[in-house]
């Protein structure tokens, strides 16, 4: 065994896919869920995939003395990985105080405890929001950060400043700090998926739900942006590849390979894709014809993004190596999958 890795928000999307990573890399794995966008059944999933089930206790990262317990149980975790959060953006235009209270606490809480339980090392869960609509793309992570577009955000781009602050105070931890472009796909056996709670807001599971019929119709938002087909243009990147990359920032902090106490990668592929593209995509591989129209544009959409994860790929030695087609078929399978569970 490598070393045990405490990972919040592990029964969620990225955070299970990373666990499967984190476990076939010989990693020992506690999660830690409230299980508010999520459920156990991901658990379940997880040991399917690898053999091994996790250790999971279900905890809301805002509760200090219970993560005080968490940690004294498990006094040989050697890092966290920390997912968990509120992602929902249009909710958090919403709920504002919501996801300030619990994106800010989460964090700060697990950094209070750090040093009192020797923890030294940190992968925190950023994002691409925090460019904003970028002057250039692909966009690298000297670009600067733009002010947020909403609450959800705002909470990327203070705890990426928290997160900085706490180390400048002279605390003995280290950071990587990983901004994700756009996740899709699911893990290629389709026992791990994304599953949002009620209609989804982000694109993939909104096209699987559509072909299944469980929606009846995809809306489009605008075709009349300044991009070759006028629809936005998004840097998507497969969530198995994605959950690799957190194995590789966890074994470099471990092994101690970087100088710096705060690090800063771009995940995503360099490679812009179009929301019809990507519709054109799903209807190749599932062979399915999708129900979409074109309406207006959504508010706060970022016309075109996609990354330079030349940082990541040189320094990490990590690269998305996963196609698109079989990115949007695992996709579908997932989908299909949970058609055959009743699920949906
Ligand atoms: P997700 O909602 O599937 O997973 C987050 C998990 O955290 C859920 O299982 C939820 O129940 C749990 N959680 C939330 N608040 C908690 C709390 N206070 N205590 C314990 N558990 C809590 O989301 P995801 O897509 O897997 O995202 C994981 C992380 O990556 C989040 O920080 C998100 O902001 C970030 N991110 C996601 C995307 C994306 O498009 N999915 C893009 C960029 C960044
Ligand atoms: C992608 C494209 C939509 C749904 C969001 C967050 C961002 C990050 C990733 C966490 C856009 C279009 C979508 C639909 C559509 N998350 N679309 N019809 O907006 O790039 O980013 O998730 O950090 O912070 O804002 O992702 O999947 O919502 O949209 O036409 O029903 O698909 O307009 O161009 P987005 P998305």
């Amino acid at each position: 065994m490598k070393g045990k890795i405490l990972v919040t928000g592990g029964a969620g999307y990225i955070g299970s896919h990373t666990v499967v990573e984190l476990q076939n890399a010989g990693y020992s794995v506690v999660i830690i869920d409230d299980l508010s966008n999520s459920t156990a059944d991901s658990i379940d999933g997880i040991e399917r995939i690898t053999g091994t089930r996790p250790v999971f206790v279900k905890l809301d990262c805002n509760d200090l003395d219970g993560l005080r317990n968490l940690f004294a149980s498990h006094p040989d975790i050697k890092g966290i990985i920390h997912f968990a959060a509120s992602k929902a953006v249009g909710e958090s235009v919403q709920k504002p105080l919501l996801y300030y209270r619990n994106n800010l606490n989460s964090l700060i809480n697990l950094l209070d405890l750090m040093p009192q339980f020797d923890i030294k090392n940190i992968v925190f869960s950023s994002s691409c929001t925090v460019y904003g609509e970028p002057d250039v793309n692909p966009i690298d992570e000297t670009a600067p950060v733009k002010p947020a577009e909403s609450p959800y955000g705002n909470t990327k781009q203070i705890n990426e400043e928290i997160i900085k602050d706490f180390v400048r105070s002279g605390a003995d931890i280290k950071s990587i700090i990983l901004r994700y472009f756009n996740p899709i796909g699911a893990h290629p056996s389709a026992e791990l998926g994304e599953l949002p709670n009620g209609v989804p807001q982000n694109l993939v599971p909104y096209i699987t739900q559509t072909a299944i019929g469980v929606r009846e119709q995809l809306s489009v938002f605008g075709d009349d942006y300044n991009t070759p087909d006028g629809s936005c243009i998004r840097d998507f990147i497969n969530v198995v590849d994605l959950a690799k990359a957190h194995v590789i920032a966890i074994d470099r902090m471990l092994e101690d390979k970087s100088q710096d106490k705060v690090e800063i990668f771009n995940l995503g592929t360099g490679r812009g894709v179009s929301v019809l593209e990507l519709i054109n995509v799903f209807e190749k591989v599932s062979g399915t014809k999708l129900n979409y129209k074109i309406v207006a544009r959504r508010e706060g959409d970022i016309e075109k993004i996609w990354a330079d994860p030349k940082h990541a790929n040189n320094v990490l030695g990590w690269t998305a190596k996963e196609n698109i087609d079989d990115t949007m078929n695992s996709a579908w399978k997932w989908q299909l999958k949970l058609r055959e569970k009743g699920i949906m």
